[in-house]
């Protein structure tokens, strides 16, 4: 088989163009997981092996929070508890509520 041989019958989704959610601390790479609509970001940690630490599970006390470093977490119109303005444009987001929108790449840590 030549290199630039491509699997005939393939039938499934080419996996290289489906959104991908990364966890890293730092430059260092966690986890990564495929996107899947309507999953949380802990959810979502969960099938990638990375541990968020949660506790209210509904954006209350801020346990989950994440720093989104690349792509779209949705906010609420209104702002849950856990966060605030400031905290939101450091780029802070909770995972326990925050669904991504597509590629992301998610530092499990605080902005702050
Ligand atoms: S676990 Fe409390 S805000 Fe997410």
């Amino acid at each position: 088989m030549s290199a630039n041989a491509v699997a005939e019958n393939d039938t499934s989704v080419d996996q290289s163009s489906n959104p991908i959610v990364r966890f890293l601390q730092g430059a260092k790479l966690l986890g990564q997981t495929l996107y899947v609509e309507g999953l949380t970001l802990v959810e979502h940690a969960e099938q990638a092996g990375v541990e968020i630490p949660t506790n209210c599970t509904s954006g209350t006390c801020g346990a989950c929070m994440v720093t989104l470093l690349f792509g779209e977490v949705p906010l609420p119109v209104e702002l849950p508890p856990g966060l605030d303005d400031y905290l939101v444009e450091e780029g802070a987001r909770l995972g326990c509520i925050g669904c991504p929108s597509g590629d992301v790449d998610i530092d499990i840590r605080p902005p702050l």
